[in-house]
């Protein structure tokens, strides 16, 4: 095949007058007057092609074949469009390509749907002719830009002394906390594999193994209920590094993000990035992921509670739990109805109920509840709050209220457009509980994984008060998404056994589950700690894409199944044979 000498996007106003040979989707074709226009489509966007029936008849009557979609080959020379036909928001819109030759060299049944930006076809439409989907000019910038930004990675941690090193498929369950996606064993019947959840204990061997720095851009599998950011299979930008500390973890991590956004899509990031204790996150916030493209915090008023002759912030504070406010400003002119949704939707976050006040005038308060209240001792409580503001009241055990208020919260910022789209604010949030108690299962469990450490000041505590017990953990929050986590691991058996213990895992369970892991330690395991970035959630931000699924090639449904491959499907009764499987349908 002759190659191309340009790509369809390429062409500009300096290539007047170049013979030129290029390839492509045919997106429209129009007839005027005796000239045919077909906009021609690849990679790098559309040109301009015009088949005139004297410069060459025969291709100007094949030209009358094509149809959207068709696959050509043209041969032409580049002209200036005529004035008042240039179009401005096209990069080749002063050139267009008269054609000498044209070969068809596909056809194409006529597509479910146009290959546009604004199309309007329901997803699961694009997810069965994903390729079609993909031709989009939007679609292929995403490609672009997660393209770009695994370079960009790789470039980085190459010249920092990295090395790219691949860890297994199938292998043997990690516990992040999913369920696994298992794979049966046909040379061990009754035996399984697990997909990774991470590298995890991977790449903490390969720190016991001398490797020194790793990373990779690795595949993850986790069987758990799927949200518009989370895929049952996606992709983490993983590194560890021995010898290194919490500190240098976080700078390296940090230099990286601030590189990769300038170099890949030209976002300055601003820095130092912020940090917050996990203590803070939630008590201003409401939330261990913060968006700070808006501040309305939440404002402890548990002494004004207390003090107070509201039985339900009274109660609240008796059994020791709190009180907060946020103060929605301007919020007094909400009409009753929205405020009584917005207490419904409370509720159905888990909330008893969403106590309200307007704050009218000075010292003049709107409210059901404004019998109970003395405006002077409630505005002390809140020196933040000024007439025409809406206070909205949260009662409960700690971790109702923040949960409550910080969803409020975000929902607010949305509805009252205080979210500044264009800003872009990282933060570190540091200082997690390293366990929290699971209520259903009445045990430990750990709140990162159980491979983190405790910061040195509370090992202590592992004994006296578990939950009081600080992680050496860390997360990387973007506009209030979890973008990365990590931690600097247990190195020394001894304490990577006591927080087995604590977890409930036994001596014989974690020798059959992590054995090699403990093992490994054993024999001279450096101090070592990493991270773990989601790659599909970080292209979503930066490519301002509404769904985890616009950024993955071939993504799963919420259902977890590819459309275009009808995955998963049955299988034939021989494989189960040769597997050794019987299946049994439960109900
Ligand atoms: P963690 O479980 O926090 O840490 O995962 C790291 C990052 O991966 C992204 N992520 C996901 N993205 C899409 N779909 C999912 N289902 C999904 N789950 C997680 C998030 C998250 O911040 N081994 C540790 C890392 C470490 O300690 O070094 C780990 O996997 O952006
Ligand atoms: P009640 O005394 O139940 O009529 O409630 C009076 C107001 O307090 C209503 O606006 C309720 O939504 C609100 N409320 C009730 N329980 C709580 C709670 N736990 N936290 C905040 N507000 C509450």
């Amino acid at each position: 095949m002759k190659p191309r000498t340009h790509m369809c996007g390429q062409l500009r106003a300096t290539d007047i007058g170049r013979s030129v040979h290029v390839m492509g989707w045919v997106q429209r074709r129009r007839d005027h007057g005796g000239l045919v226009f077909v906009d021609l489509r690849d990679r790098t966007g559309l040109v301009q092609i015009v088949f005139n029936p004297t410069v060459n008849a025969p291709a100007h009557e094949q030209a009358q074949q094509l149809r959207q979609e068709f696959v050509i080959a043209v041969t032409g020379t580049v002209s200036a469009r005529p004035a008042g036909m240039r179009n401005p928001n096209l990069a080749t819109g002063e050139v267009e390509v008269m054609v000498h030759q044209l070969e068809i060299l596909n056809e194409a049944k006529t597509p479910p749907f146009l290959i546009e930006d604004e199309v309007d076809v329901t997803e699961a439409i694009r997810m069965k002719h994903r390729y079609l989907d993909l031709r989009r000019p939007q679609m292929q910038q995403l490609l672009r830009l997660r393209h770009e930004v695994a370079q960009q990675v790789r470039m980085f941690l190459n010249t920092r002394g990295f090395l790219e090193i691949e860890t297994p498929m199938l292998t043997k369950s990690t516990p992040e906390g999913a369920r696994d996606y298992l794979v049966p064993s046909r040379i061990n019947p009754g035996n399984f594999y697990a997909l990774p959840q991470s590298p995890q204990l991977f790449k903490q061997i390969l720190m016991v193994a001398g490797a020194d720095r790793y990373y990779q851009i690795a595949r993850c599998f986790r069987d758990e209920d799927l949200r518009n950011d989370r895929q049952p299979e996606f992709t983490q930008i993983d590194l560890e590094m021995s010898f290194a500390d919490r500190e240098q973890v976080m700078a390296l991590a940090e230099e990286m993000l601030i590189r990769v956004f300038k170099t890949a899509a030209g976002i300055d990031l601003p820095t130092p990035f912020p940090r917050l204790s996990y203590a803070e996150a939630i008590g201003r916030y409401g939330s261990d992921k913060p968006d700070l493209r808006f501040e309305m915090p939440l404002y402890d008023v548990s002494d004004f509670a207390a003090q107070s002759e509201f039985k339900v912030f009274k109660d609240a504070v008796v059994k020791g739990g709190i009180v907060k406010a946020l103060i929605v400003k301007g919020g007094a002119s909400i009409p009753r109805s929205r405020i009584d949704a917005l207490g419904e939707t409370a509720k159905s976050f888990g909330a008893k109920g969403l106590a309200w006040v307007k704050i009218t005038g000075e010292g003049q308060l709107e409210s059901v509840i404004a019998k109970f209240l003395i405006p002077a001792r409630l505005l002390g409580a809140l020196p933040g709050a000024a007439a025409g503001d809406l206070l909205l009241f949260g009662a409960d055990k700690p971790a109702i209220v923040h949960d409550v208020l910080g969803r409020l919260r975000l929902l607010l910022g949305e509805e009252l457009h205080l979210i500044d789209k264009a800003a872009w604010r990282p933060l570190w949030v540091t200082d997690f509980p390293l366990l929290e108690h699971d209520e259903a299962e009445k045990r430990y469990v750990a709140l990162h994984h159980p491979f983190t450490a405790p910061l040195d000041e509370d090992v202590a505590r592992l004994e006296t008060e578990p939950l009081k017990a600080r992680a050496k953990a860390y997360d990387l929050v973007l506009n209030g998404t979890e973008i990365g986590g990590g931690s600097i691991r247990n190195h020394r058996r001894e304490i990577q056994s006591k927080l087995f213990d604590l977890l409930g895992i036994g001596k014989d369970e974690a020798q059959a589950k992590f054995g090699f892991l403990l093992d490994a330690l054993e024999y001279g395991a450096p101090p070592h700690g990493g991270i773990a970035f989601g790659l599909d959630r970080l292209i979503m931000l930066l490519g301002g894409a509404d769904s985890i699924r616009d950024v993955i090639a071939f993504p799963k449904t919420q259902k977890a199944q590819c459309l275009m491959t009808d995955a998963p499907s049955p299988v034939d009764p021989e494989q189960l044979k040769e597997l050794r499987i019987k299946f049994d349908k439960i109900e």
